[in-house]
C-alpha cells in the first residue's frame, strides 16, 4: 500500500501523484482514510439558491453581472423561509444557503432571515453568499449560521486575477481565514480545468486547503458556459478532478468533502463510483424549479421533482453503493 505523509508531502510530489499513471492504490488509500475518519455516512445537504443577482464579473460564471441573457430573480424572505421548512420536513438536516453577490440582501435581511430558519426549521446553516467583511460574517454568526462555504477557486494568484478582474486571491484568502477565526466550520475549494492551471497549480490549492484548515472542500470541474468569456474553453477533467478529491482526503482526513454538482454533470453514467475517492457528502437542490433554472452557473440539465421525492430516490442510490444517507 503506497504512503502519503501528510504533514510534509511536498508541491511536487503532490504534482507527480496527480500525473500518475494508475492512480488506483491512492484512491484505495484515500477510500480506508475516508472510512476510517467519517465512516460510511453520506450526508445529504438541502442548497436553497435564493437569488442570481451577482455584482462579481468572474469570467468562468453564468451568474456573472455581464450575462445579459440572464433573467435575475430574488426569492422573498418569506419564500425562502418556507422551503427551508419543507426541506427539513423531508429529512434535511443542513440548508446552504446560496446566492450571487447580491446587495439587496443587507447585513440585517439576511441575519433575520438565518434567525428565523434557525428558530423554524431547526437545521443547520450554511451560508454562501460572497465576500463581505469581518463585522458582517461575525454578525451572521450570532444570528445563528453555522458554516460558510466560499472557494478559494485557484491557488494561482496570476490565474485568480485573470479571472476575476474585480478581486484578488489576497481578499478571498482572507474572507477564508476571517471566517475560520470567527468559529465557522469552514468550505473552501477550487475548480479543476481552468486554463493555464498545471498538475503543480492543483497541488498548491491542496496545500491552501490544509493551510487554511479547511472543515470542508468542494472540488469540481469548470463546465463552460455559453454566455461568459470562457465559453470555448474545454471543461476540466473529470478522472483529474476524483484525483484531486483523494489527494484533499489524504490531506484532510476528516473534512467534509462533496462529490460535486458539477462533477456529477459530466459524470452521467458514472455516477456510482463518486463516492469512492474520499467524497462523503453532496448537495441536493431544493430551489423552487421556476428559480432553479434561472441558478445558471454553468450549464446542467435539471429535472422537476419534489423536494421529498427528490430526497427518497437519492438516499436510495446511496444505500446502493452500501453507504449510509444522513
Ligand atoms: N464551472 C464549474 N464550476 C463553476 N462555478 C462557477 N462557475 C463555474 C463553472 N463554469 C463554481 C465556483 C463557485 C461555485 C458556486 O460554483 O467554484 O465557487
Amino acid at each position: 500500500m503506497i504512503q502519503i505523509d501528510r504533514n510534509h508531502v511536498t508541491k511536487n510530489e503532490l504534482a507527480d501523484l496527480l500525473r500518475r499513471e494508475d492512480f488506483r492504490d491512492v484512491y484505495e488509500l484515500a477510500d480506508r482514510i475516508r472510512a476510517e475518519n467519517v465512516g460510511d455516512v453520506v450526508h445529504i445537504r438541502a442548497i436553497l439558491e435564493f437569488s442570481n443577482h451577482c455584482r462579481r464579473v468572474c469570467r468562468y460564471c453564468g451568474l456573472n453581472a455581464r450575462n445579459s441573457a440572464l433573467p435575475r430573480y430574488r426569492m422573498k424572505p418569506e419564500e425562502m423561509i418556507e422551503t427551508a421548512q419543507e426541506a427539513a420536513r423531508a429529512g434535511y438536516r443542513t440548508l446552504v444557503m446560496q446566492s450571487g453577490e447580491d446587495p439587496w440582501y443587507t447585513p440585517e435581511i439576511l441575519g433575520e432571515i438565518v434567525r428565523e430558519i434557525k428558530r423554524s426549521a431547526k437545521m443547520a446553516i450554511t451560508l454562501s453568499c460572497g465576500e463581505r467583511s469581518r463585522d458582517v460574517y461575525a454578525y451572521w454568526k450570532e444570528c445563528g449560521a453555522d458554516r460558510y462555504l466560499i472557494k478559494q477557486e485557484t491557488a494561482d494568484p496570476a490565474i485568480y486575477a485573470s479571472l476575476h478582474p474585480d478581486s484578488s486571491l489576497e481578499e478571498r484568502v482572507a474572507c477564508l481565514k476571517n471566517l475560520k477565526s470567527l468559529g465557522y466550520e469552514t468550505g473552501s475549494g477550487f475548480m479543476i480545468g481552468l486554463p493555464g492551471q498545471t498538475a503543480e497549480t492543483i497541488a498548491m490549492d491542496l496545500l491552501l486547503l490544509r493551510e487554511i484548515g479547511c472543515d470542508m472542500a468542494g472540488i469540481g470541474p469548470f463546465i463552460p458556459h455559453p454566455d461568459t468569456p470562457l465559453r470555448d474553453q474545454p471543461p476540466g477533467s473529470s478522472e483529474l478532478c476524483k484525483r484531486a478529491v483523494a489527494l484533499a482526503r489524504i490531506l484532510l482526513p476528516k473534512a467534509n468533502l462533496p462529490a460535486t454538482t458539477a462533477l456529477g454533470v459530466l459524470n452521467g453514467k458514472e455516477k456510482n463510483d463518486i463516492f469512492s475517492c474520499g467524497a462523503n457528502v453532496v448537495m441536493r437542490k431544493v430551489t423552487p424549479t421556476s428559480y432553479k433554472r434561472l441558478y445558471e452557473i454553468y450549464p446542467a440539465s435539471l429535472t422537476d421533482t419534489d423536494i421529498l421525492a427528490d430526497r427518497r430516490q437519492l438516499e436510495e442510490q446511496i444505500r446502493h453503493l452500501d453507504r449510509i444517507p444522513l
